[in-house]
């Protein structure tokens, strides 16, 4: 670690591994977290603002300035996740409610004043649907010019998990994805090819659970919350989930990644929400007979140091 911290921002829809990720940005000596903006995702935006309310205050950083953010995807519905993230957003834990409530400005308004606000450019860490981020970019571009660079949650060069072929938060809102990618600032994709490896093991997650301290306690019942099709392992193993993108910000090189062109499928039907990586070595016949198309290029994570970022997390949230 060298210099002053990073400036951060992050835009979730806490959820439970956002939990994960606000914990550990709050507690981490490296980070600036300068802002937590929320948006619909895996809870209705309301119940995100609670629940980054409540992690807040549990993590003892409640005057960290939250904003609600948009409702719904630029086109599609809400189509929250509580099959994964409980009833709640967060495990049905029954957290205490928050004591505060976020500012009276929208999400959108609040990125633009600290980022441009900011004495050092930002990183901006969306770990969640890219709507806010959409509109950010396409209501005040000239954000850009402070924005260090966009470390997103999204997307997966393989296997999708909303469905075969996408992730949920480029799912949700498509459109907004499309839009991050144009944002002309240097973005790190850390898709589910990496997300879905850096599990906190079994005997980490006990000794959180029971530890004196609640917010630590808090992030052991967050590890262990299973879906209820495989809840009861009696030793859970546990996710960090959308942590990892923020432990990528703190230590970069735990992660390879290519730098690829990336571009979002906007069709209807079974590929949309796709994050299309281009790995191939040389263009195909597609350009040869079609043309060249415009690229965006992405530094797509394809690797993950699991057992590095493990002990990043560990060793930062429980230093406390
Ligand atoms: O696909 C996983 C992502 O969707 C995570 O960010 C999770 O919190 C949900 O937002
Ligand atoms: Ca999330």
């Amino acid at each position: 670690m060298t210099g002053q911290p990073i400036p951060v921002i992050i835009d979730c829809d806490t959820g439970v591994d956002d939990a994960l990720a606000l914990l550990f940005a709050v507690h981490h000596p490296g980070l600036d977290l300068r802002a937590v903006t929320c948006v619909a995702g895996n809870t209705d935006v309301d119940g995100v603002v609670r629940n980054t309310l409540t992690v807040l205050e549990q993590a003892g950083a409640p005057d960290i300035p939250v904003a609600r953010g948009a409702e719904r995807p630029l086109i599609e519905p809400v189509r929250t996740a509580a099959h994964v993230h409980g009833q709640d957003g967060m495990g049905d834990l029954g957290l205490p409610a928050p004591t505060r409530v976020p500012l009276d400005v929208d999400a959108v308004t609040l990125l633009r004043r600290e980022i441009l606000a900011s004495p050092r450019p930002v990183t901006l860490i969306p770990t969640a649907p890219l709507t806010n981020i959409a509109l950010l970019l396409r209501t005040h571009p000239e954000v850009v010019r402070n924005i260090e660079r966009i470390v997103f949650m999204g997307g997966a060069v393989a296997t999708g998990n909303a469905t075969p072929v996408a992730e949920f938060n480029v799912w949700h809102d498509p459109e907004a994805a499309a839009v991050l990618l144009t944002a002309g600032v240097p973005i790190t994709m850390y898709g589910l090819d990496v997300f879905e490896r850096v599990i906190v093991p079994a005997a980490d997650v006990q000794r959180l659970r029971t530890s004196s301290e609640p917010s630590l306690r808090m992030a052991g019942e967050l590890l262990a919350h299973r879906d209820p099709a495989t809840s009861g392992d009696p030793t859970p193993t546990g996710g960090l989930g959308d942590a990892g993108a923020v432990c990528a910000v703190v230590d970069p090189g735990g992660i390879t990644t290519a730098h690829l062109p990336v571009e979002v499928s906007l069709s209807p039907g079974p590929t949309r929400g796709q994050t299309i990586v281009d790995r191939r070595p040389r263009p195909g016949e597609s350009e040869i007979h079609e043309g060249e198309r415009e690229l965006t290029f992405v530094d797509v994570a394809l690797e993950v140091d699991v057992e590095r970022y493990v002990k990043l997390w560990l060793s930062t949230v429980e230093q406390i």
